[in-house]
């Protein structure tokens, strides 16, 4: 195992009716600014719940926050977070909301010229407006990391820092029932993949973090079908295992002391950028062929993944690779995702320009071992045609 310094303080309040808890959490006279996206909440009464729950508490709303938030929507929640002398923001919604609303809290108290400098330019982050959080999506994990991926002028870049943190996010899974199944999908399959880069490497004996990481592979494989399936597409138990998973598959826990890939994520996030592909859309197609190129230097994890996650431990190691290989693209599909570029309209014609972009952001040396440069990048995109 690697070295490791590891501290999530994130408080978790986990099932149903816990939206009530946000009274605890939020100091009575602190006044807050209630961040959320395109109105679910108000069609599925989880703003009617979240009023209920601050009728103490002095609040205001920031409405809009974008899929991919957008740097030009996020920054017109400074002004109001100004003249209403905002302390705590609440944020509520998926992971777009919460990115969103965490480089709001960091741009709100920013010294520097200008917000984007955050991210572009590394501008230190010296404080940061304290951040709450309510999970409409299982997905991206960000209610409990240090996070968020922006986007501006076509540039979808990431940003990191501990006072980012959520202090406390809720985890209700009731609140998951309103979404479509292609939002389930996608949230499945992006806690997998966030799952499978920060386990499908090179076996460095992390043997907690290994077999953590195979439980959350297996849970989302056996719960995430049930949560499109008819008969049990309402259970809440279902929806409250793919919640947590999804969370934990990226909140520090199974990436401490294991080497990283990551190239899948930076690739998709390009895919997003240029074609408005979902996250999750962009991973479906890019994971396997990562794995099928990059199969050698990922073999003793590949064995180790077919054998305990898709029970293949006889026969030719070859085949065994293939198979898991072949019955992960089964799983993207059976959640019905893409695993071809082509399934979303992508030719063969747009792959010099996706590499452009990969070198624009300087994204040339991807990987667990930095090995996935360019040409490997290409070669992957190639496969996943
Ligand atoms: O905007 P509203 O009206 O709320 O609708 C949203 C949105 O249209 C809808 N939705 C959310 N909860 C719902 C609901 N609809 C009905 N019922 C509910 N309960 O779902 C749509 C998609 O929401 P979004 O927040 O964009 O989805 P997701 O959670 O998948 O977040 C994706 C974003 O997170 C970033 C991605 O790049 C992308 O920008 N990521 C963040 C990470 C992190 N911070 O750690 C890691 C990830 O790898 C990822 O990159
Ligand atoms: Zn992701």
């Amino acid at each position: 195992m690697l070295n490791f310094s590891y501290l999530n303080s994130t408080q978790i309040h986990f099932g149903e009716g816990q939206i009530a808890t946000i009274v605890r959490e939020i100091p009575a006279d602190a006044r807050v600014l209630v961040l959320y996206g395109g109105g679910s909440i108000k069609k599925n009464g989880v703003y009617t719940q979240v009023s209920e729950a601050l009728s103490q508490h002095e609040w205001f709303e920031f409405a809009g926050i974008e899929p991919n938030p957008q740097y030009e929507t996020l920054i017109k929640a400074l002004p109001l977070i100004k003249e209403k002398q905002i302390h705590y923001l609440l944020a509520v919604g998926g992971g777009s909301v919460i990115d969103g609303s965490k480089f709001i809290a960091a741009a709100a108290l920013f010294e520097g010229e200008e917000p984007w400098d955050i991210i572009a330019k590394r501008g230190k982050i010296k404080a940061a407006l304290p951040l709450g959080v309510i999970v409409t999506l299982p997905a991206t994990g960000s209610e409990s990391n240090n996070g968020a991926v922006i986007t501006r002028n076509g540039q979808k870049l990431p940003l990191n820092h501990p006072l980012i943190r959520p202090r406390f996010a809720i985890l209700d899974p009731s609140l998951t029932l309103s979404l479509s199944p292609r939002q389930i999908g996608n949230g499945v399959v992006d806690a997998f993949v966030h799952t499978i880069e920060q386990y499908l490497t090179y076996p460095v004996n992390a043997k907690v973090q290994d077999r953590f990481a195979e439980g959350l592979l297996l849970t989302l494989i056996e719960e995430g079908p049930k949560a499109l399936a008819p008969k049990t597409q309402d259970d809440i138990s279902v929806r409250g295992n793919i919640m947590w998973a999804a969370s934990l598959a990226l909140n520090g826990l199974i990436g401490a002391g294991v080497p990283q890939d990551w190239a899948t994520h930076m690739i998709g996030h390009e895919l997003t950028a240029e074609f408005g592909v979902d996250h999750a859309r962009t991973l479906s197609i890019i994971l396997p062929a990562t794995l099928k190129v990059r199969r050698e230097s990922k073999r003793e994890k590949l064995l180790q993944y077919a054998a305990r996650v898709w029970q293949l431990q006889e026969g030719d190691e070859e085949q065994r690779i293939n198979d898991a290989i072949r019955l992960t693209e089964k799983f993207f599909r059976k959640m019905d995702l893409p695993t071809r570029l082509a399934d979303v309209g992508i030719e063969s014609s747009d792959i010099e320009n996706i590499i452009s972009r990969l070198q624009a952001h300087r994204m040339t040396r991807l990987g667990e071992r930095r090995e996935v440069t360019l040409d490997i990048s290409r070669e992957i995109l190639q496969m996943a045609l």
